[in-house]
């Protein structure tokens, strides 16, 4: 009998309980394994308490449920972790203590759920020896070798409704209503939320956009007899020329927090006379049930993830492609991170739309 471990890390995404629920259901019921969860990310391998068994009885009811069971964190990265020395706070590396908790576990499996950070420590831990699956997740949809992760549905349809909401305030008032949306230095999140909500403007990171275009675009509709404008800025969207907006800079173990640009952009237009609001939707975006499409690709990655520790074939991490679930090395995931790409049909479709991408 095997024994296989869970764990999430980094932010939370609507769909990481339909994992842990589908890894536990599948590792017990169809291979008879035993599946021990782990708290807070890699954090729960250094605690004495951090690592407990998870029974059928734990994950009932969980699958529409947003958050993780598990806790998550995402400053738990144990080749830099903040430890305090004589009084002060120094960074450490005791990835040691953690490949040494799990040999002691006599894990045969662990599956880690995380984006981009959880997953290059998963990697890291994969060549100092630990038998790692990788299921990628984030509302940012920004993981290479996938073309979707879990999460980033949930967090479109948010946004989209969130637009929808705006639109009906924007036309009674005559005004602009800028929204910043998530997704870090991917537009994702922007473009498919901007799209699906008729959105005027919509600037992305991988676009680096003009103020004049913006306006241009706003005055056109106002000399059209369309006197309200939905401009829709993803959080790493930035000018021509210029600096992404940052709310707080990063560290050893805090990655940068992006933040403010759509006040920018809220700011410029009001200087030219438009009037304009601006609302920042934030962590709703990663909260609440996940959507179908969510659960359905979650479960799929879960299922996946335990047949590919049956299969011994570890050090991969499973992906969507052309509909399906397959797997690939991490190393090859996680080459380069997936922006939006500017020659595909996304970006063509917004600009076929008239939608005005601030270039
Ligand atoms: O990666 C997911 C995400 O929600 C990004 O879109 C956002 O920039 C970031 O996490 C926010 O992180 P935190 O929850 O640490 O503020």
């Amino acid at each position: 009998m095997k024994r296989i471990a869970v764990l999430t890390g980094g932010g939370d995404a609507p769909g990481l309980n339909a994992v842990i629920r589908a890894v536990t259901k599948s590792a017990i019921q169809v291979y008879g394994w035993e599946v021990l969860g782990v708290r807070d990310g890699f954090d729960g391998f250094l605690k004495p308490q951090g690592v407990f068994p998870l029974r059928l009885e734990d994950i009932r009811g969980i699958l529409p449920r947003g958050g993780t069971i598990l806790g998550a964190a995402n400053r738990g990265n144990p080749f830099a972790r903040k430890v305090i020395r004589e009084g002060k706070e120094v960074i450490e590396d005791v990835s040691g203590q953690v490949v040494q908790r799990i040999q002691d576990l006599n894990l045969d499996g662990l599956v880690v759920i995380g984006g981009d950070g959880t997953l290059h420590i998963a990697l890291e831990l994969f060549q100092l020896g630990v038998p790692v699956v990788g299921v990628p997740k984030t509302i940012d949809n920004d993981v290479g070798g996938t073309e979707v992760t879990f999460g980033f549905d949930t967090a479109v349809n948010i946004a989209m409704d969130a637009i929808d909401r705006l639109h009906t305030t924007a036309e009674a008032h005559h005004r602009v209503m800028v929204i910043e949306l998530m997704g870090r230095d991917a537009g994702f999140i922007a473009l498919q939320a901007g799209i699906a909500g008729g959105a005027d403007v919509i600037l992305i990171p991988e676009i680096p956009f003009q103020y004049e275009r913006i306006l241009e675009k706003i005055r056109q509709r106002i000399a059209d007899g369309r006197l309200f404008s939905i401009v829709v800025v993803s959080e790493g969207a930035h000018p021509l020329g210029g600096e992404k907006t940052y709310q707080r800079s990063g560290d050893a173990i805090y990655a940068p927090r992006l933040g403010g640009v759509g006040y920018k952009v809220g700011e410029f237009l009001e200087a030219q006379g438009l009037e304009t609001r601006v609302t920042v939707l934030g962590h709703l975006q990663r909260g609440g049930s996940p959507t179908a499409f969510d659960r359905w690709l979650a479960s799929r990655f879960g299922v996946a993830a335990v047949d590919l520790i049956a299969q011994g074939r570890f050090g991969n991490m499973v992906a969507l492609r052309h509909g399906r679930i397959v797997d690939l090395p991490l190393e090859e995931a996680l080459r380069e991170p997936k922006r939006v790409d500017l020659q595909g049909d996304g970006v063509h479709t917004a600009r076929q739309l008239g939608i005005c991408l601030g270039d």
